[in-house]
């Protein structure tokens, strides 16, 4: 505790660490979580307890926590070399996963990206990955290459960006001005570039919803407003399917299409920000998959850029890749006189030992069928949600996809709490008591297991927030 013996970790963390996303003043009565360890969807903590993490350590933790095959592609790389410049250097390792990434984006089966797929690039969509080393960062990559990318196809005045409603792409400068929460890019408005900002998406509660596949009665209104800027957009940015810090809203998969469609006609790249939805989180390795509603794959909803980041190496170090087409890249390629190359530059880019683990995470992902496990235990946390929602009234909008379900907790008639009553703020308190980490967005509870949680896991999960939200709102 903050007011606790000043030898105590809670008080020694509080005198130096600034947590993220967070008011430090919360942490002087409920201190932050003293973890000693960390097994699958259980972290072990300091004072004996285990907790379920049930929100995949901000959602990145796919594969659980201290998976013993990406351990040991971790421990190999790092007897060969930990890391090395990759702007003058190339590695088997590094080629191999562009190649896989590729592959498993382009949509083909797991034997063209699993742990023996034949070396060499497979023809499809996509056809380039650029490598970072956060998500924010990758976001902002894919900024630049697009608006680079007009200039260098002759259209210079497109400068500007469309983004959504409750979109969220990260904490940069430019990530935050695409982005529209408010509680994280208010401070800094003066720092950010003005977008054009378009609402009335076809929300939808998931792919049970009859809807689900038809965007059709919102997007004359979303098409007008994206034509009033159709000669100065260079891309459209957005989260595909699934607006995750903006409330795990999920809207019909339809849209990607429509929006493609426009966009082709148009000149105006489409950018999809797969950091949260993609890498299986909804059953596709990119959410952009879930336009084609189970059916083969075209291209029809496919993005000129798909940012990757989070699982792709399971959340057990930083990468992120941006992912993009051959014609795109033609763009760039030219004498160093012309001046056409792209001069982005991380220190880290191309980390070797986050590139063997996302190299092993691919591995897992093709053995252990988890596209296939997200699509089986999918309708048994949505019941596990809507057992939860059934008997307190005072939960709304339940919606569920892949590994993902939310609902709200809401006033008698409906509507919005007041925010300043922190409700989801007591739950996550209470919850955290009972044996489960959560992380509610705002008044929105939400349950974002790692995709290897077991149903057991996720039931208990669900019975931890039943449990807390009749402590704190009643039962
Ligand atoms: C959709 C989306 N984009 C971008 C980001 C930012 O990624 P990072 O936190 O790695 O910078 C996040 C993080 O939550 C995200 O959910």
């Amino acid at each position: 505790m903050a007011d606790g013996h000043p030898g105590d970790l809670a008080t020694r963390d509080l005198a130096v660490f600034w947590h993220p996303c967070s008011q430090m003043r919360d942490y002087r009565d409920f201190p932050p979580l003293e973890v000693i360890g960390a097994h699958g969807t259980r972290l072990e903590l300091a004072d004996g307890r285990t907790i379920l993490d049930a929100i995949s350590s901000w959602w990145c933790k796919a594969l659980g926590h201290g998976h013993p095959h990406l351990a040991a592609a971790l421990r190999r790389q790092l007897e060969t070399f930990e890391h090395v410049i990759t702007a003058n250097t190339t590695s088997a390792p590094l080629v191999r996963l562009c190649e896989r990434l590729l592959a498993a984006a382009n949509g083909q089966p797991p034997t063209a990206w699993g742990p023996s797929a034949a070396p060499g690039r497979r023809p499809g969509h996509f056809g380039k990955v650029f490598l970072a080393d956060n998500g924010s960062t990758a976001v902002e990559i894919a900024l630049k290459m697009a608006l680079q990318a007009q200039a260098q196809r002759g259209a210079p005045g497109r400068t500007r960006f469309a983004a959504f409603e409750n979109g969220y792409h990260g904490e940069t400068v430019g990530a935050l001005s695409v982005g529209d929460l408010d509680l994280y890019a208010a401070p800094f408005r003066a720092l950010c570039f003005s977008v054009q900002r378009t609402g009335g998406l076809p929300y939808r509660r998931g792919p049970h919803d009859p809807a689900w596949l038809d965007a059709g009665a919102s997007w004359p209104a979303i098409e007008a407003a994206l034509d009033t800027e159709a000669d100065t957009l260079a891309a459209i940015v957005y989260e595909p399917v699934l607006q995750a810090a903006g409330g795990m809203r999920f809207f019909s998969p339809d849209l990607l299409l429509r929006l493609r469609g426009w966009a082709d006609a148009h000149g105006v790249y489409l950018i999809a920000d797969e950091i949260a939805a993609g890498m299986g989180r909804l059953g596709a390795i990119l959410a952009s998959h879930l336009a084609e509603g189970g059916g083969r794959l075209s291209r029809a909803a496919l993005p000129d850029f798909a940012v990757l980041s989070k699982g792709l190496t399971a959340g057990t170090l930083p990468l992120s890749a941006v992912l993009t087409t051959d014609a795109v890249y033609a763009l760039f390629d030219a004498d160093y006189g012309d001046g056409r190359a792209f001069l982005h530059s991380n220190t880290f880019t191309g980390n070797a030992l986050a590139v063997a683990v996302a190299n092993a995470v691919l591995d897992v992902f093709a053995a252990d069928d988890i596209l296939g496990r997200v699509g089986s235990l999918a309708p048994h946390l949505r019941a596990a949600m809507e057992a939860v929602a059934a008997s307190r009234p005072y939960l709304r909008g339940l919606r569920a996809c892949g590994l993902v379900a939310a609902v709200d907790i809401c006033a008698a008639e409906g509507t919005p709490l007041d925010p300043r009553r922190r409700t989801g703020y007591a739950v996550y308190r209470e919850a955290v008591r009972r044996g489960a980490l959560l992380r509610p967005i705002g008044d929105t509870m939400y349950l974002f297991p790692p995709l290897t949680a077991t149903a057991a896991e996720i039931d208990q999960m669900a019975a931890i927030l039943a449990d807390s939200l009749d402590a704190v709102v009643g039962a």
